[in-house]
């Protein structure tokens, strides 16, 4: 393995009973306060992804939103924000999912990608997937090839990777 990793893997917190009891807290906040784990992260994805005509970084609300710039400036391709809704003040598309409680909407402008490009959707967690099949759902359905979903970590136990299909999931850093 890439010993890049493990120290990736170790500058993540993880806050137990939160947001609610039971919960073990995969916090990137602290990953983001050591630039040379933050540098190799980005590095990662980008070695990962440069050379691969991908035109499209598509980042998740919120911390897509941190993640996915920087690797999208490195590859030289556009980045286009996955919202809450009514946050995106264009026209945009929607698409309902399915969380552990209840419901949410994520929103893509129309007109930020077009039919025949190639996209990574990033953000900095799987669980359950939800969030990134909704992700690409927007995405196919205005013709976007989705290439693979990136994220810094993922919840193996929680089996998202399943239901992303036959999209592949990289992760850089893997916490149980
Ligand atoms: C978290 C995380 C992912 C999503 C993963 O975001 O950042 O986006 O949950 O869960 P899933 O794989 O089960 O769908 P959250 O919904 O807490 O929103 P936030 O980033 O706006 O706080
Ligand atoms: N961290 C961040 N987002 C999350 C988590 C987590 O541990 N679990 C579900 N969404």
């Amino acid at each position: 393995g890439d010993d890049r990793i493990a120290k990736i893997a170790s500058s993540i917190r993880v806050i137990p009973n939160f947001p609610k009891p039971g919960v073990m807290f995969q916090d990137i906040t602290t990953l983001l306060l050591d630039p040379r784990a933050f540098r190799d992260t980005i590095d990662l994805f980008v070695e990962r992804y440069k050379g691969q005509d991908i035109s499209v970084v598509a980042g998740i609300e919120a911390r897509g939103f941190i993640f996915g710039p920087p690797v999208a400036l490195a590859i030289g391709a556009k980045f286009v924000p996955m919202r809450k809704p009514n946050k995106l003040p264009g026209e945009v598309i929607s698409e309902e999912y399915t969380l552990e409680y209840g419901a949410d909407v994520m929103e893509m402008h129309v007109g930020a990608v077009q039919a025949g490009e190639r996209a990574i959707i990033m953000d900095d967690l799987i669980a359950t997937g939800g969030t990134l099949c909704a992700a690409i759902k927007l995405l196919e359905r205005v013709g976007v090839h989705v290439v693979e979903c990136a994220c810094v970590i993922e919840l193996p136990e929680l089996k998202g990777r399943d239901r992303l299909g036959d999209r592949p999931l990289d992760r850089t850093s893997c916490l149980e």
